[in-house]
């Protein structure tokens, strides 16, 4: 069997950090791995749109943002095509024979459209757009038969409910569609990278993220301005690792050659984080380490945006081809999709002989 990734992000702001270690990193070593014989990665400005109607002014400025931000990680139009959601139509069709298996009372029970109902305040005004999206998500997904949706912890809900359709599918129309697997983040900090505030998770609306666009004065600001451990006053004091915002960065980040670089006086994180413990290791050299950790990681993805930032027709082209292959695939899938559900009468041979016997006897 092939083997076939799809993932993808809605275009509603540029992306951060926490996008890097909770999946972008991982998919472009995915895709130079040579592992993978189809690669898609999709910017989700249909989805965007479900919960940002009034707004697809928004939406529209985000593409290229997004666009961008993958090129600049090392995403690479030559191994990956990356494309625009709403400009194929197959995927909507997909999603509107997929409701048709799918109950209100499981759409209300998962988990990630449930807390983003609350964050959103739609408790009372639930558009049916936003509501059905898992829907929608398994459409992306099963389109392009993918065997793989590397993504973070807060997608697993979506690919549950990809699975769930997939059987549903197969067992009422027969073998047709695929069964994906979620690749998560393999190290706990990746999974869920806080804002620089300690809070759950970095988002733009609480406005706690470092954005891979941001400047070197500007990541060295938020780092110094990043929740640690509100105990550890004096450097002699003993500091908590745990829910100290600057230790999971470094989780997330730090290798060990970051150590001989800059930091030589310690072997590993684990003598740094025995140190903080222990007492007699101030927050400001902790994060002066991780600013030099982020500003190495960070720098030639900032270099190469800017090339990139230069040429915008470049990067549409990009969007363009990817685009187009992508709607290819999704075609062919549709079309097994319609065959399966005997759908597709002008191409069904049979059952215009069929029907023209059963008159003329
Ligand atoms: N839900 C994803 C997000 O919030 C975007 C997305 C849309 C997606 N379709 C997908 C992710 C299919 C993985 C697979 O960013």
């Amino acid at each position: 069997m092939k083997k076939i990734i799809l993932t993808g992000d809605r275009p509603t702001g540029r992306l951060h950090v926490g996008h890097y270690v909770g999946s972008l990193r991982r998919r472009v070593e995915l895709q130079n791995s040579g592992e993978y014989d189809e690669i898609y990665i999709m910017i989700a400005d249909a989805q965007a749109l479900t919960d940002n109607a009034d707004n697809p002014e928004k939406v529209r400025q985000n593409i290229i943002e997004v666009a961008l931000d993958y090129m600049s990680c090392g995403l690479d139009p030559e191994k990956t095509n990356m494309f625009i959601q709403s400009q194929i139509p197959e995927l909507c069709e997909l999603t509107c024979y997929y409701m048709n298996l799918v109950t209100v009372s499981r759409l209300q029970r998962n988990p990630t459209v449930k807390t983003e109902i609350k964050m959103r305040n739609f408790e009372t005004s639930i558009p049916v757009g936003f509501f059905t999206y898992p829907i929608s998500q398994a459409s992306d997904i099963t389109a392009f038969k993918a065997t793989t949706v590397p993504a973070g912890e807060d997608q697993m809900p979506m690919v549950e409910q990809t699975k769930e359709i997939v059987h549903k599918f197969n067992s009422v129309y027969g073998e047709t569609l695929t069964e994906p697997e979620i690749l998560l983040p393999t190290n706990q900090a990746c999974m869920r990278l806080p804002g620089i505030d300690g809070k759950a998770k970095m988002s733009k609306s609480l406005g706690n993220c470092i954005y891979l666009s941001d400047t070197p004065d500007d990541v060295r600001k938020k780092i110094m301005s990043m929740y640690t451990d509100p105990d550890h006053i004096q450097i002699s004091d003993p500091g908590k690792i745990e829910g100290n915002t600057v230790f999971t960065y470094l989780d997330a980040f730090c290798r060990p050659e970051h150590f001989e670089r800059y930091l030589p006086d310690y072997a590993n994180l684990d003598e740094l984080k025995a140190h903080y413990q222990r007492g007699g290791l101030g927050d400001v050299k902790v994060k002066k380490f991780l600013n030099n950790v982020l500003q190495e990681e960070l720098e030639p993805v900032r270099a190469r945006r800017k090339e990139l930032e230069q040429d915008i027709p470049y990067v549409y082209e990009v969007l363009r081809k990817g685009t187009a292959a992508a709607k290819e695939k999704a075609a062919r899938t549709l079309a097994e999709v319609k065959a399966a559900m005997k759908i597709n009468y002008f191409d069904d041979a049979e059952l215009i002989k069929a029907q023209s016997e059963k008159y003329k006897a």
